[in-house]
Order: structure tokens, then sequence, then C-alpha cells
């Protein structure tokens, strides 16, 4: 059993959060600043932890995502996270998908399958990701991971998420050097960890699908570990509901020593707020939706690839994403075997998300 949980709102300063009435661009050129007089004290975690097989004093990660930048990360890493992913990057410069990049949407349970939801006009605790995996020229992004993994303390963990870009005729061998690439250089800049983006159902193209193409996703491993020998490798996983191919992802894990992120959101049309004239944002095409709507998705999922896990007594790390933003969830998912678990949505509300919880664990 881990410890007790906790939460104290009581110790609250407004600090500066994502703006989503900006696009990407306004948000990655205006990264909040902290002073150090500006941090609440940290509490430790008891407990021994481990991220990617790595040891970290804490198992509270930001997810690939709402840190677009080396000045985003530091925000964070100043609040309460030792571990801190870096959002999705590629092997050549890409542009964002034009506004909106985040709609909130009604919170009501949202399972694999389902095809719309509802857009609000205010956030609750949901909302669709519309990105589409922007990315800076490797020259920018290479160096700003150097720059942030110079100013992080040795204790934290940088994680580079990163996906390849191919083209309709891009071959399999070639989609597996472009993630072993952007892997490769994720790591010469400074990262302790890679994350493989096999999923983002927010995009359209073939490169989000790769978790739901075992065959492919084996190829891709295989060249990504054959290029970064034993270092630690995260594959970020869509919804996976097929039994058989969740005995098969845990088998490939195992076999490629990778730890298991998911999920990567659960995708849905977006009807807008005047539901009346069932208009759809984003030209009628699905996006992934992250919050709270997919926090019963997620349990299912993770509990699915803990028990093939088990079956198959394999030791594959399993991190949780989507939907957690209680501490309850934290615990539930830890006593049940996460290594660590991953949150997005809850600190892009609340930054003071990760020392609420951190305050409250006591052994
Ligand atoms: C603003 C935002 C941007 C995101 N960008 C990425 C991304 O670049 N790569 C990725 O793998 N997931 C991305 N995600 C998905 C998150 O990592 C996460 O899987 C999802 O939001 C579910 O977690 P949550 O409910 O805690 O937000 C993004 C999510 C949000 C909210």
């Amino acid at each position: 059993m881990h410890g007790h949980y906790e939460t104290d709102p009581s110790v609250r300063t407004p600090l500066p959060v994502y703006d989503i009435h900006q696009d990407y661009d306004w948000n990655y050129a205006h990264a909040p600043k902290l002073s150090m007089e500006s941090i609440d004290s940290m509490d430790p975690v008891p407990g021994q932890w481990t991220y990617a097989g790595l040891s970290v004093p804490s198992p509270l990660a930001m997810a690939a995502g709402p840190l677009l930048n080396s000045q985003w990360l530091l925000y964070y890493a100043r609040l309460g996270f030792d571990v801190l992913t870096y959002k999705t990057v590629r092997r050549c410069e890409r542009a964002s998908y034009p506004m909106p990049n985040l709609v909130p949407v009604v919170s009501d349970v949202l399972t694999p399958g389902v095809p719309a939801v509802n857009a609000q006009a205010t956030m609750g605790d949901a909302w669709a990701v519309s990105f589409g995996m922007p990315s800076k020229m490797p020259a920018v992004w290479r160096s700003d991971v150097a720059l942030c993994r110079s100013h992080l303390a040795s204790h934290q963990i940088l994680s580079v998420s990163v996906v390849a870009t191919p083209d309709a005729t891009t071959s399999a061998v070639a989609l597996g050097e472009d993630y072993a690439q952007c892997a490769v250089w994720a790591f010469e800049s400074g990262a302790d960890v890679v994350e493989l983006n096999f999923s983002c159902p927010n995009v359209s193209t073939s490169d989000g699908q790769l978790s739901n193409q075992l065959d492919a996703a084996k190829g891709v491993l295989e060249t990504v570990r054959a290029a970064v020998g034993d270092r630690p490798l995260l594959a970020k996983l869509g919804v996976v509901d097929d039994m058989e191919q969740i005995d098969l992802w845990i088998a490939l894990a195992q076999l490629t020593r990778i730890g298991l992120v998911m999920i990567n959101c659960v995708g849905a049309r977006v009807r807008t707020v005047d539901a009346s004239s069932n208009t759809f944002h984003f030209g009628g095409v699905s996006r992934g939706i992250a919050g709270k709507a997919i926090a019963p998705a997620v349990k299912q999922q993770f509990h699915a690839f803990a028990e093939a896990r088990k079956r198959q007594q394999a030791s594959v790390s399993l991190l949780p994403v989507g939907g957690i933003d209680q501490a309850e969830e934290v615990t539930w998912f830890l006593d049940r075997g996460a290594e660590a678990i991953q949150v997005a949505t809850a600190p892009m509300l609340n930054p003071h998300w990760a020392m609420e919880i951190r305050q409250g664990m006591h052994p």
C-alpha cells in the first residue's frame, strides 16, 4: 500500500497557466517564469520510485504536451514534478494546426467508440486536443533540450517524446529509421528517457496509428533499440482493447525492454456548443479527448495490461495517463503496479497539483 493523500487548497498562490485562447506559437513564446520566492516548500515522497527504470524521488510525471519547450519544462520542474516530458518533436519542422487547439468538452464518461462529444463554453475538466504534433527544427529543439537538461536538478528526469514523419511512400524500414534518428538526437542532447509516440488520435495521418499495428511497431522498436543501445525507452499507446493485442504488446515490450505509457486520449468528433445545429469542430474529423472524461477508459486498459503482465510473468513498466486528477487515482494505479503516473490536464489547470499531491503523502 502507498501512503494516504490529502490536498490542501489553502496553500495556493496564483500561478500562470497555458492560455487556451492563444495559439501554440504564442504559448511557446510566453512560457511562465518562476522566482524562487513564489514556490511553496516541497514535501518529500516516501518510498522507492523509478521511471523507465531510473531512480527518481517521486512517481508523478508531466506527460508529453503541456511542456512546449525548456522554459515550460523548468517551470513545472519547480512545481513538484521530478519527471518532465518534452512535447513531441520530429526530424523536421511542422506547424501547429490552427486555433482552436483546445476545446472544452462536457465531461461525460467517454469510452472508446463513442462517436461524438459536446463542446462547452468554459473549461470544466475535459477538452479536445488539436495541435497536430507541431515541431521546431531539430537544431532548435536539440539545443533547447540540452539547455533544459543543464538547468534541471540531477535527480530530475528529462524525457523527450518523439514521433516519425512519414508520407505515403515511406517504407517500414524508413519509419523505424526516422524514430531512431529522433531518439538518438534526443539522447545526444541530454534526454534521460525517450518516449516513442505510437498513437496520437488528434492527427489523421498514419504516424498516429502504430499502437494498433504490432508488426510495424515491432520493426520500429527493434530499429530504435539497435540505435540507442540500453538507454531507457517508452512507447506511448492509444486505445488497445483487444486481449490478444494486449498480450502481444506485453510480450513485445518485454522483448525490446521498453515501458508502456497509456493512453494518448480517446478519439471522438466534437459537436459545437450550439448542439441543436449538429455542426462539428475540426471539419467533423475526430480529435483526442483528454481529461476526466477518459479516466474510466484508462483504468480499464491499464487493468487489462497489468493482468497480461501478470499472466506472462513479465516485468514491463506500465505508466498510465489520462484523467488522473485526484490523489486517490494516483494511489489506485500505484497500488496496482504502475511504475509511475503521468498527468497533463490536471496540472495545466492547477499548477499546484503536484505540490498538493506530495503534501499529503505520508507513510
Ligand atoms: C495541451 C496538450 C498537448 C498534448 N500534446 C501531446 C503531444 O505532443 N504528444 C503526446 O504524446 N501527447 C500529447 N497530449 C496527450 C497527453 O500526453 C495525455 O496523453 C492526455 O492529455 C491524457 O492525459 P490527461 O487526461 O492527464 O490530460 C497532449 C495533451 C494536451 C492536453
